[in-house]
């Protein structure tokens, strides 16, 4: 499950915590953590969505980070409302600083498949946001990558939360950003079935074409999918500590995860998963998953498989040899990894992490 069944939610009300309530809750500047100038340079490529809007917070709030655009890409919501939130989200956290732009309006190869029904009707759990102050960057989200890419050669980690349209149209106009990204931290996958259906996560399963690109760019890549997303469950003891701290984004994600908490619930789980937060804190502190290389494929054909990620945990085929009628196995091919898939989580770690970077914002 987990991408999560609407519910009508009482209007929350937003932005109660006044700057000087923010400022008398909010502890005062941080202390520990690298200065800007060492901070990593992230591009965030989203489709806002609840648990993307949680992600970005916490990229916004994480002074290991230098976000340094968000692109946004069609998924959860339409790329005209997914661009919406987006600019409402860096306007609630006075971010105008962040160059937000809109990318792709369809995946590759297939009809968009939008999500209102798991993250509210405008994609943030029906919490409105005031209209943006922010405004969207002119260029095309993809060659934003592009652009950037190259501007910081070997700085950007690219975190891809939403279908990965965006991230293969920046490949296909410009194949050596392969070369030239740092790396890349994405939410999606899993090699142990699926939420979109009983094989493919949603990410991937929006435009497997798109995924197939990425995993086969041959960069640096580590899947952040369902296998450890589906364990960082956020459950209401953790929304009641949030709650103890006030601020307009403390508050606001408040809002969304009484959302999606409600919506877990209904489907009997305990708490709602933090998919798009854990890339964020992956990229932030790589310590939170443990990792093993693997050699994942994307099945784009499968009658029932499409949009699974195939994952090879051996690295090795079976050599087939022909003898006679048959085939006979005569030893092991090698393949080749081109990701490292997460198999374990620190949640509990990582959902304090969470909580204690939104607390009082
Ligand atoms: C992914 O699908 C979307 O609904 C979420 O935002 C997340 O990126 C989880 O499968
Ligand atoms: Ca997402």
């Amino acid at each position: 499950m987990n991408r999560l069944a609407l519910v009508i939610f009482p209007a929350i009300c937003l932005l109660t915590g006044s700057a000087a309530h923010a400022a008398a809750s909010n502890p005062g500047p941080r202390s520990a953590g690298p200065r800007p100038a060492e901070a990593r340079k992230i591009i965030i490529d989203t489709d806002p969505g609840t648990d993307d809007a949680l992600a970005i917070l916490l990229a916004l709030n994480s002074p290991e980070l230098q976000v340094a655009a968000i692109t946004v890409v069609p998924g959860n919501v339409t790329a005209e409302q997914g661009l919406k939130n987006a600019l409402r989200l860096v306007s609630l956290a006075g971010r105008c600083d962040i160059p937000v732009a809109g990318g792709a309006q369809h995946p590759l190869a297939q009809k968009l498949i939008t999500a209102e029904l798991w993250h509210g009707m405008n994609g943030l759990a029906d919490v409105e946001l005031p209209a943006p102050k922010c405004q969207a960057d002119a260029r095309f989200g993809p060659d934003l990558i592009v652009e950037l890419v190259h501007k910081y050669p070997h700085q950007i980690t690219l975190v891809p939360v939403g279908p990965l349209t965006n991230v293969a149209l920046a490949l296909s106009k410009d194949p050596s950003i392969a070369g030239l990204a740092k790396e890349v931290v994405m939410m999606g996958g899993s090699i142990s079935g699926g939420n979109a259906t009983a094989a493919a996560e949603a990410n991937v399963y929006g435009d497997p074409e798109a995924a197939s690109i990425v995993f086969n760019a041959g960069w640096p890549l580590t899947m952040v999918g369902l296998d450890v997303g589906d364990r960082t469950l956020f459950t209401r003891a953790h929304l009641d500590k949030l709650r103890q701290t006030r601020g307009p984004e403390n508050d606001f994600a408040a809002g969304v995860l009484d959302f999606i908490i409600a919506l877990a619930e209904k489907y009997g789980w305990p708490g709602t998963p933090m998919y798009d937060p854990l890339a964020v804190g992956v990229a932030i502190d790589r310590t939170l998953v443990t990792t093993e290389p693997m050699r994942v494929d994307v099945e784009t054909r499968g009658e029932l498989t499409r949009g699974e990620t195939v994952a090879n945990r051996h690295n090795t085929v079976e050599r087939n040899v022909p003898h006679g009628d048959r085939l006979r196995i005569e030893g092991l091919d090698e393949v080749k990894p081109n990701a490292r898939v997460s198999v374990a989580v620190q949640a509990e770690r990582f959902l304090e992490m969470f909580t204690s970077r939104i607390a009082g914002k």
